[in-house]
Parts: structure tokens; sequence; C-alpha cells
């Protein structure tokens, strides 16, 4: 017989035991969160549209409730949706959905490694380590706020350089979170001509596109039908040699200069912690730990910034009001002649909800980043198994529309008192919350600030077409929903 056959059939035997197993031990352990019902193999493929994850998950919330169950590859995927089953999940049961589900993809090459794909005691140990070095004192004496004003100001030259000519922002909106992150795990910045800069960031950025693909969306939803095919999935790991390499030669540079009482980035202080645990046999202060966070690192903290930097410039052309009420209070605020700093973000209500409400609008993960169960969970009245993933939708918190009145519609006011005041939200949760958010809130916050007052300080935003005509709607919903390709003028005020 046909092996595809033998194999088919296998699984769906597999599969239809699994349920069988599933259903009858409802008795006693209780059981997973109702759903569609799966077919064998493909699970519930049919009832998800790929194109946008998040929306079919919000039409699936109507008919199933916050919480719902549903197969991919033959695995259960737990969803939550909405404000109360999200933070139950992520924060009344932190511990147990701290787990990190890894999509085969980064099973094969982060090896379990580092801060993203890692569990269990790495996971633990590489996520406190991170969060004490990103502290903006963690490194040494330079602090992270002083890299962040520096990558400013070349971001404002480069810009300059365009000559009042229509660009396609995207490179250069790329290159200063990338460098940010440089100069945090390198020690220094890199000219944004420089090859290997751009040999480098080169790589994320074509990862990052084969990753946001309806293919690789699909490929790790199924990875077990989907190894055997082929696809540009190869591509992606050579890609990922490639950086690893480079990571390692600059290991290889920093423990040749290494000074102990000076640290000078996350590579130094990461070194030093190699040192002072050298005895122990069971650390984790390894190489390989240190070359997966320097990547995590990099793939978490630059295309999530950069995105949200370009979708947040098509914004603010969109909606020249809210432009002009930022830059009145840059001008009154800061003024032009010194270099915006985060204390001023205290005294910017306008400038900061307007941050906000980038973030929130663009809804750049709807999803959230997969989890999965640490152990066999009880909750509300369902099991939960071990092992299980869970999906949290950032998006029914994002655009509630009782929190956010039109919550499709842009608008600064959405965190703004009568007053004028910044309102802050529990429904704001871009970055996550719980355990295992987003370890570079912080930073990226100040990079939002920091950059986006920098550039609206030095340059009117012109765009090519009447605001009316300008399309916002975002063209991939993999994990990630970008904006469409657009241009415009920076005009030196
Ligand atoms: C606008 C920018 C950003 C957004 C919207 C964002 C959002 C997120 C989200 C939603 C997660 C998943 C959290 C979860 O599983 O619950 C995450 C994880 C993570 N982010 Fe960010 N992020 C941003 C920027 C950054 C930056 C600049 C860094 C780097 C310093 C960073 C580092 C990380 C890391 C290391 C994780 C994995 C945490 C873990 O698994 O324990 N992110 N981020
Ligand atoms: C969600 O439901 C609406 C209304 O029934 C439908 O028009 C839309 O196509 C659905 N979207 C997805 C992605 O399933």
């Amino acid at each position: 017989m046909d092996a595809l056959v033998v194999l088919v059939l296998g699984l769906s035997c597999l599969f239809l035991f699994s349920l069988w197993r599933q259903s009858s031990g409802m008795g006693r352990r209780g059981r997973l969160p109702p759903g569609p019902t799966p077919l064998p193999l493909i699970g519930n493929i049919l009832q998800i549209d790929f194109k946008d994850i998040s929306k079919s998950l919000t039409n699936l919330s109507k008919v199933y409730g916050p919480v719902f169950t549903l197969y991919f590859d033959m695995k259960p995927t737990v969803v939550v949706h909405g404000y109360r089953a999200v933070k139950e999940a992520l924060e009344d049961f932190g511990d147990e959905f701290s787990g990190r589900s890894i999509s085969p993809v980064f099973e094969r090459t982060n090896k379990g490694y580092g801060i993203v794909s890692s569990n269990g005691k790495k996971w633990k140990e590489m996520r406190r380590f991170s969060l004490m070095t990103l502290r903006n004192f963690g490194m040494g004496k330079r602090s992270i706020e002083e890299r962040v004003q520096e990558e400013a100001c070349c971001l404002v030259e480069e810009l300059r350089g365009t000559n009042d000519s229509p660009c396609d922002p995207t490179f250069i909106l790329g290159c200063a979170p990338s460098n940010v992150i440089c100069s945090i795990i390198f020690k220094n910045r890199f000219d944004y001509k420089d090859q290997n800069f751009l040999n480098f960031i080169g790589k994320f950025n074509e990862n990052f596109r084969i990753l946001n693909t309806l293919w690789m969306q699909i490929y790790s939803a199924f990875p077990g039908i989907m190894k055997h095919l082929p696809g540009n999935h190869k591509k992606l790991f050579n890609n990922i040699a490639d950086i690893h390499s480079f990571i390692l030669m600059k290991v290889k540079e920093h423990q040749e200069t290494l000074d102990i009482n000076n640290p000078r980035d996350f590579i130094d202080c990461f070194l030093i912690k190699m040192e002072q645990e050298k005895q122990n046999q069971q650390s984790e202060f390894v190489i390989e730990n240190l070359v997966v966070s320097a990547n995590d690192l990099f793939v978490a903290g630059t295309e999530t910034t950069s995105t949200t930097l370009r979708y947040g410039l098509l914004l603010l052309l969109k909606h020249p009001e809210v432009t002009a009420k930022v830059q009145e209070e840059i001008e009154s605020v800061i003024g032009r002649h010194r270099r915006p700093c985060m204390q001023d973000r205290s005294r910017m209500p306008y400038t900061d909800a307007t941050v906000h409400e980038i973030q929130r609008f663009i809804d750049l993960i709807p999803n959230n980043l997969p989890r999965a169960a640490t152990c066999n969970i009880r909750f509300r009245d369902y099991f939960i198994p071990k092992g299980t993933n869970l999906i949290a939708s950032l998006t029914s918190l994002l655009h509630d529309s009782k929190e956010f009145p039109n919550p499709e519609k842009f608008d600064p006011g959405h965190f703004l008192d009568e007053s004028g005041h910044l309102k802050k939200s529990d429904f704001f949760l871009p970055f996550s919350t719980g355990k295992r958010a987003c370890v570079g809130e912080g930073l990226a916050r100040m990079e939002l600030f920091l950059f986006l007052t920098t550039i609206l300080q030095n340059f009117k935003l012109k765009s090519l077409l009447d605001p009316e005509d300008i399309d916002i709607v975002p063209v991939a919903s993999g994990f990630t929903r970008v904006p469409p390709l657009y241009q415009l003028c920076f005009i030196p005020v």
C-alpha cells in the first residue's frame, strides 16, 4: 500500500483515539473547553481564515464563548478571548501558562536555548538576566536612554539626507531599532551604510518576511505534515546559521578585550556571569545561551519596534490634526534646541496618548506569541493537560468596544481624560502580561517616544496623497500586522 495512505490512516486512528480518550476521561478529570469539531489530520483548519486569524478567533468566540479549543496538527490549542479570560489565563494562572509553545522552526534553530523559545530553568534564568541587563544602567556607565538618544540623532541626520524627496521609510526606520539592539549587545551602533551591519540585519529582515507568510503560518500549525514538503524554510535556516556565527565572532572579540569591572554591553555582562559561575556544572551561563539570547533580542526587538514606527508615521499622515497637536506639545515642552528625553514624557500627555493609540490601533501582535501549559491545569470548569497550547487574543482587549468606543477609529482621545491628562487602561496590553510578557517593554516604549518626538521635532511630514486616500489597512495578518507600503517626504522645520 502507498506509504502516504498508511500514514494518513495511522494518524487518523491515533487522532480519533485521542479524542475518544479525552471525552471518556471527562467524568473524573473534566475536559477541554468546547470548540468546533475537528477533522482527522487537518483539525480545525477549515474554521480559520489564515489571512485573518484574529478575526476568525473573534468570530469563533461568539459561538463558543471566551474560552474554546481548536485543533492544529492534531494537538489542542486553547484560545482565551476578552478581558476576563485573557487576564485570568496570563495573570492569575501566570506560572501554569508560562510555558512557550515552540514552533518547529525555532525548535530546530534555537534548540531550547535563549529567552523567547526556551522553557523551565533555562528560560527563568535567561529572562531574569535579560531583564536586569536591560534596566537603564544594567550595563555599566552608558545608560540605555543615552544609546536610544544617540540613535535618534543619527536617524534624523539620515532622514535629512533624503532631501525633501519622497521615500519609503521602511529601510531607515528598520535601521534605528536594530542599531539600538546592536548598541546594547555589541557595544556600538553601526553606520547605516556599513556592509557588515547591512548583511546582518538583512538576514533578520528576510527571515521575518518568510515567517510572516501564509505558508509559514500553515507550516507552524501543521509541522507534522508540512515538514515533508519543500518550502523557503531552508533559506530561513541558512540565515539563522549565519546570524549565529556573526554573534559568535563578536563574542570572541569581546572575550579578548573584557574588563570585568567595566561591562560595556550585554555580551560583557554575560561573560562576567559565565566567569562567576564557572564552578557550577549546571550553570545556564554558557555560550549557546548567550548566542541564542542575543539573537532573540534582535528577533523580538527590531521588527516589532520598526513596524510600529512605520505604521505610526502612516497614521500621523492620515491624521494631520493629531500630528499638529503633537508638534505643538513638542514645541512648548521641549522646543527646538535640545534633544527629547524620557523625563519629558510625563509633561506631554497628548504625545503619550498618541503613542499609546498607535500601539492600540495597529494591534501589532494580535494573538500574542503562543504559550503552553507547564502542568495539568484546572481552568474554570475545564481540564487543560500539560503541554496544551494557549493563544491569548490581544485584539479582543485592544479593540474592545466598551473600553475604547469606536475601536476601529484612530483617536488619541482613547487615552485622554476630560482634562487632557493621560488615561491609562488595563486593556492596553500590546506587550502581553504576566510572567512571560515582553522583556523589552520599557525599551520599546522609550524608543517609540524618543524616535517619534525627535522626528516630529525636526520634520514636517508630507504625504503624497490626500489624507482621505491614504490606505491604512494592514497587509499581513500572520503573527504581526504590517502597514501597506507608502511614501512620504521629510521636510526639515
Ligand atoms: C513595539 C514593540 C514590541 C511589542 C509590541 C512587543 C510585544 C511582545 C509580545 C506580545 C510578546 C509575547 C509575550 C507573551 O508571550 O505573553 C513579546 C515577547 C518578548 N519580547 Fe517584545 N515587543 C516589542 C519590543 C521588544 C523589544 C524592543 C525587545 C528587546 C529588548 C523585546 C523582547 C522580547 C522578548 C525577549 C520576548 C520573549 C519573552 C519571554 O518569552 O519570556 N520586545 N514581545
Ligand atoms: C467573521 O464573521 C463575519 C460575519 O459573520 C463574516 O463576514 C467574516 O467573513 C468572518 N471573518 C472571518 C475571518 O472568519
